[in-house]
């Protein structure tokens, strides 16, 4: 059965009838490079996945909201209202719709009527390619079309950002949900996140795939970390701007941070600045070793960006470093690193044809010794940015 009618069949199983209902989809995305430099003025360069979220979707006639999702389906429906977009514990992953309603409604989308909402995703969870901006942005995408705002995606991508922090508490950057709202077939997106100035950027892969490794480990403390991994970027910022006029870590070059690092007073904190410096300079070095064609020196710069997240950001831990270290071992592998926030979740890794069943093997079995569970393989396509399906 096609994926819009398997939608329709379970929504009208759960909501009565599927009459009037309309579908929509949005994807996950994977970073290829530039990573925990978008709250740092840098530059990042995601690309959208063809996995993500598809949401079955129909207006109420009163004010109340009905949410299901196929995922978890034996919560059943989980009832809410829009005069009730508050912030919830026990609300789960309805609080990625509900936190873009209320931003939708804060930026002056006003919302006149409920809706019965039906979600089904086979982004792998917890796996850092970022499920929750995906529900974000196709939330926000069926309500910008069933309510008819003029929306840009890039404008969707700001509001999906704006709920995540405000609603849901997490002081991400812009990248995932412009990822997500801008995707592009077969194109990355060069993206200065100091001015939202971005580049799509061809990804003719000829004779290698994405592959993308995830850890299966259970996040716990990765948001709280991620803010203070924030937090110490801003302070060796405000250490730095003492001395300069900069606006941003972007703003800096290797050299330049070199010479003036001992403004910044912790070691530590020094750590995390050359990494958010060091990072943005890699990620426009990849991307240009992208244009010339030379995709060995790309894979390079994303071992190098490896080994810059494990040993001074400090958000690998043992699973992804495993994962990345036993890729490097093969042959074939052109380039392998960890994506997304880190502390868990996947790598990505670039692999020519002929080794990616060696990849998924040897990488497979030896995590399982190291680390005592199994890692999961995916190889990936680059997808496009939201859309109702036919
Ligand atoms: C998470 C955040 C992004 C970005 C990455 C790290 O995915 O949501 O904004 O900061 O981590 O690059």
């Amino acid at each position: 059965m096609e994926i819009k009618d398997s939608l329709l069949k379970e929504f009208a199983e759960v909501y009565g009838d599927a009459e009037g209902v309309r579908v929509f989809f949005a994807p996950g995305r994977v970073n290829l490079i530039g990573e925990h430099t978008d709250y740092n003025g840098g530059h990042v360069f995601p690309c959208a996945l063809t996995i993500g979220t598809y949401a079955a979707v129909r207006k109420r006639q009163d004010r109340k909201l009905g949410f299901y999702s196929m995922n978890f389906s034996r919560l059943g429906v989980i009832e809410s209202s829009l005069d009730d977009l508050k912030p919830d514990k026990d609300a789960g992953w309805t609080n990625y719709p509900k936190g873009m309603m209320w931003a939708l409604e804060e930026r002056g989308y006003g919302l006149d009527c409920g809706l019965d909402i039906l979600v089904k995703g086979n982004i792998p969870h917890g796996s850092g390619l970022s499920s929750s901006a995906s529900v974000e942005i196709v939330t926000g995408y069926f309500l910008k079309e069933l309510f008819g705002f003029e929306i840009s995606g890039q404008e969707l991508a700001l509001i999906g950002q704006y709920s995540e922090n405000n609603f849901n508490g997490v002081n991400c950057g812009i990248m995932d949900q412009f990822a997500i709202a801008m995707g592009k077939k077969g194109h990355a997106i060069f993206l200065d996140t100091a001015d939202l100035s971005y580049e799509y950027a061809p990804i003719n892969l000829q004779r290698a795939k994405l592959v993308i490794s995830c850890s299966n480990k259970k996040r716990g403390l990765e948001d709280s970390k991620y803010n203070e991994r924030r937090e110490e970027c801003e302070t060796a910022l405000s250490e730095i701007q003492a001395g300069m006029g900069i606006n941003t870590l972007g703003d800096l070059d290797e050299q330049l941070f070199e010479q003036i690092k001992m403004a910044i007073k912790d070691e530590d904190r020094r750590k995390r600045a050359k990494h958010a410096v060091y990072e943005n300079r890699r990620t426009i070095k990849a991307v240009q070793a992208l244009k010339n064609n030379d995709i060995a020196l790309f894979g390079e710069l994303m071992n190098e960006s490896h080994i810059s997240l494990r040993d001074d950001y400090e958000v690998t831990g043992e699973e992804l470093d495993t994962l990345v270290e036993e890729a490097w071992k093969i042959n074939g592998v052109i380039g392998s690193r960890m994506t997304g926030a880190g502390f868990g979740g996947c790598t990505v890794s670039l692999v020519e044809d002929g080794a990616v069943e060696e990849f998924i093997e040897k990488v497979g079995v030896a995590y399982q010794e190291r680390i005592g569970y199994a890692a999961d393989f995916y190889v990936v396509e680059i997808g496009s940015g939201p859309c109702e399906l036919d």
